[in-house]
């Protein structure tokens, strides 16, 4: 039983193949307009209410989140730093007993990953990561639907990340090596992934046949990749390293002369929003390659299936 969905970790093999397969089926839903209401008449989420409460800006995480609770019945409350000044105004202990009186899950995007774990040691309800500065585990799993519809599979591909070690590559290293998907990272010598989340991703890996690796070459981690996928050089908290980062990652701009060692069909991936012309050139964003906007859709669909399994639904 998934408790909590703090790290793209918590998911088993079964459990990610299973969320999956659940968030296809709620994705065939949705194109075909029926929502399936349980054997009372309602939907699954009537009367219940998801908190969001977000220490940064968000355009699909909250609006995913929002659209699908209403889809399901439910509702969604948004709650700004401004709103309740988590950690300043009220502690994080005392924000999650409080929201626990009231709603049913909790979904959280935070600075510091430890407020993520605090909430989730205090709430009495399933607390979700929606991005902290170590993973963003929701958007691992709308990618690792995003490559199995474009390839119809994930075991045995060859996934190349290239820029910041970041959040986002974080959990797809982890997902990544539990569905059996090959992650190549390419990222300047300082920027590697966080050593703790690499050895993890690489036992996880080597119980399903995959490899986990990281270079300082772009050109070698592109090479034959099955998809391609780059983030931001400065994450939301590095705005002030923004300046310096930009000379770093210069070389690990992803750009057609790079997306030519990639195989003819490889995909573009980016989890956005985008800095075109920084991380990416615009040609590539827009190519016919680019599966960004089906990452953005499939966030919708990862993210209903996450709550019903939260909630045993
Ligand atoms: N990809 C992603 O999480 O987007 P937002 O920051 O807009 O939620
Ligand atoms: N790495 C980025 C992802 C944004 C969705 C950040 O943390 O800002």
């Amino acid at each position: 039983m998934l408790q909590h969905y703090l790290s793209a970790a918590d998911l088993s093999h079964t459990a990610a193949e299973t969320l999956l397969q659940r968030a296809q089926e709620l994705k065939a839903e949705w194109r075909n307009g029926s929502h399936r209401p349980g054997s009372n008449g309602e939907l699954p989420l009537q009367g219940k209410t998801l908190a969001l409460v977000f220490e940064k800006p968000s355009l699909r995480t909250r609006v995913a989140f929002e659209a699908g609770m209403v889809q399901l019945g439910g509702h969604g409350s948004y709650l700004s730093a401004n709103d309740i000044d988590m950690g300043g105004r009220e502690s994080i202990p005392d924000v999650a007993r409080n929201l626990s009186r009231w709603i049913q899950v909790i979904a959280a995007r935070v600075f510091k990953h430890a407020t993520v774990e605090t909430l989730a040691r205090y709430a009495t309800v399933p607390v979700i990561n929606a991005l902290s500065d170590r993973e963003h585990p929701c958007q691992a799993l709308a990618d690792m639907l995003t490559l199995q519809e474009q390839h119809g599979k994930l075991s045995g591909l060859r996934l190349a990340f290239v820029g910041d070690g970041n959040n986002v590559c974080h959990s797809l290293l982890l997902l990544g090596a539990r569905l059996g998907v090959n992650v190549a990272v390419a990222c300047p010598p300082d920027y590697r992934p966080n050593p703790e989340i690499l050895e993890l991703a690489e036992r996880y890996a080597a119980e399903h046949g995959a490899t986990m690796t990281v270079t300082a070459s772009p050109a070698e981690a592109v090479d034959s990749a099955d998809a391609v996928y780059t983030d931001v050089w400065a994450s939301m908290g590095q705005e002030h390293e923004a300046a310096r980062r930009r000379l770093i990652f210069q070389p690990y701009q992803v750009n057609s002369t790079l997306m030519a060692l990639a195989k003819p069909d490889a995909l573009v991936m980016h989890c956005l929003p985008v800095h075109r012309g920084e991380e990416i050139t615009a040609d590539v964003i827009e190519g016919s390659q680019s599966v960004v906007f089906e990452q953005a859709e499939n966030r919708l669909h990862v993210q209903k299936a996450l709550i019903l399994t939260l909630l045993n639904l």
